[in-house]
């Protein structure tokens, strides 16, 4: 392979070893198409600006629609850029194709196309996270009146409604949905044209270039342009914060579906068994939700380390942002379908819920609340004897419900038997009416504000 239009006669061959090291080609394939329209963008705006003749711009443009480059690129070409130039130049002669360069470089061709494919990515993701939502909001209409026990430090703290806990996941994945969102906004500004990194001698028109690309603006700096790899940080930050999320519902389950817990079940399509254990239904999709997780933190910390040590402008170090996006752009997408089926093939076990919600004392709380509603006392008194109440009950190995009037009486003489109704979990749920609070009553509210937003 004649590699003149890289090394121009000047430099010697590459030995192998540093072909395959350097080379970008493996994960370039996924920028063919922007770069193909970089090119096209950055040729008409040559011709309009009379940098290039309309004729020779015309069969460039010509050969660039006629490219057939598959997926694999020529490594000893190093990357994409250079693999469509060098095609190009095949098919036009070098008269043409040698122009493909004026007034821009691979710096700045790079930027624009990983950006370009990253709009695509996040577009993509932000599509499955809505659809995430909307998977996560009917199964909490299904639960609205499933009574289960709120958790803090994974002691049974309050009872809670089913619904109430997945709602909490529209909202967690409605802010993943925003920040994604908003790297797109971070990303809008196009490099094309600031060249190598000092910009260029020809009179070229950036503007247009980038409203060709659909992009906002261009960039104003080509010094910032050429070293900015912030767009790729903003995208894998993102992504570990959504894998995060993800991670912790995945979590959830497993322990949930575990048989100390079992609160829920999952259909045995997504179940696996074990290979000496016959009895097995295991979770496996959760776990490795949970385990992936970990890829997309690995990718961010990669990204941060490649970038804290370089001076402005362009490094080769840079190239390996390609590898780290399109991995966390994988394992998160797959991450998120996969929760969608957890999602979907998940059926709460109601009576066991019931009954966890009503182990551990969980009214003691609202006891607490009912004595300085009803006997006027302050908060801080009303816990110590509600804190008795749970003494009391502990010893005789009772629950809070299933203690009697006289036994009530024992801690605070003056209550009547209305006090009872505290103890009940459904009760307890019900009163939880201050905004953002679990009550049936609230969570209807919010069900039918979210199905209008879906709408
Ligand atoms: N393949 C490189 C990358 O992906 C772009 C080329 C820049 N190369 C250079 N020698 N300036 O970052």
């Amino acid at each position: 392979m004649n590699t003149d239009i890289l090394r121009g006669r000047r430099l010697g061959n590459l030995n192998a070893e540093s072909v395959k090291y350097t080379a970008s080609t493996v994960f370039d394939t996924i920028l063919v198409n922007p770069v193909i329209e970089i090119n096209k963008a950055h040729m008409v705006m040559l011709v309009s600006q009379g940098i290039v003749k309309k004729s020779q711009g015309a069969k460039c443009l010509e050969g660039l629609g006629n490219l057939k480059i598959g997926d694999e690129l020529d490594p000893i070409l190093e990357d994409v850029h250079m693999n469509v130039e060098s095609q190009l130049t095949k098919i036009v002669g070098t008269n043409i194709g040698g122009q493909l360069n004026l007034g821009k470089s691979r710096n700045d061709q790079v930027s624009t196309a990983i950006r370009m494919a990253l709009r695509t990515y996040l577009l993509k993701i932000i599509t499955n996270l809505i659809e995430f939502r909307l998977i996560i909001l009917e199964k909490a209409e299904d639960h609205l009146e499933t009574i289960m026990p709120g958790y803090t430090h994974l002691k049974n703290a309050q009872p809670v409604s089913f619904a109430h806990y997945l709602l909490a996941y529209v909202e967690i994945f409605k802010r993943d949905k925003k920040r994604f969102f908003n790297n797109i906004v971070n990303l809008d500004e196009c490099p094309l044209g600031v060249a190598a990194l000092a910009g260029t001698s020809y009179n070229i028109d950036r503007n247009f270039t980038s409203r060709k690309l659909g992009f906002k603006k261009p960039t104003l700096n080509s010094i910032d342009t050429v070293s900015d790899r912030d767009f790729v940080l903003d995208f894998l930050s993102s992504a570990a914060i959504c894998a995060t999320h993800i991670s912790r519902l995945a979590e959830d389950l497993i322990i949930w579906n575990s048989d100390i817990f079992n609160l829920i079940n999952f259909n045995d399509r997504i179940l696996t068994g074990s290979s000496i254990m016959p009895q097995k239904k295991n979770p496996d999709p959760a776990e490795l939700i949970r385990g992936r997780a970990g890829k997309n933190f690995g990718n961010l910390q990669a990204m941060l380390t490649t970038m804290k040590g370089l001076p402005l402008s362009y490094y080769k170090d840079m190239q390996e942002d390609k590898n780290l996006v399109f991995d966390s752009y994988d394992v998160l997408k797959e991450s998120i379908l996969i929760a969608n089926e957890l999602i979907k093939n998940l059926n709460s076990n109601k009576q066991r819920m019931l009954y966890l919600a009503n182990k551990g004392y969980t009214t003691a709380t609202d006891f607490a609340d009912y004595l300085v509603q009803k006997k006027n006392l302050s908060f801080r008194e009303a816990y110590k004897i509600s804190g008795k109440i749970v003494d009391y009950a502990e010893k005789n190995n009772k629950k809070l419900d299933e203690l009697s009037m006289n036994e009530i009486k024992k801690v605070k003489k003056d209550l009547n038997k209305d006090v009872m109704k505290v103890f009940s979990v459904k009760n307890s749920v019900n009163l939880k009416t201050s905004h953002g609070g679990t009550s049936i009553k609230n969570i209807k509210t919010v069900l039918s504000k979210l199905k209008k937003e879906f709408k």
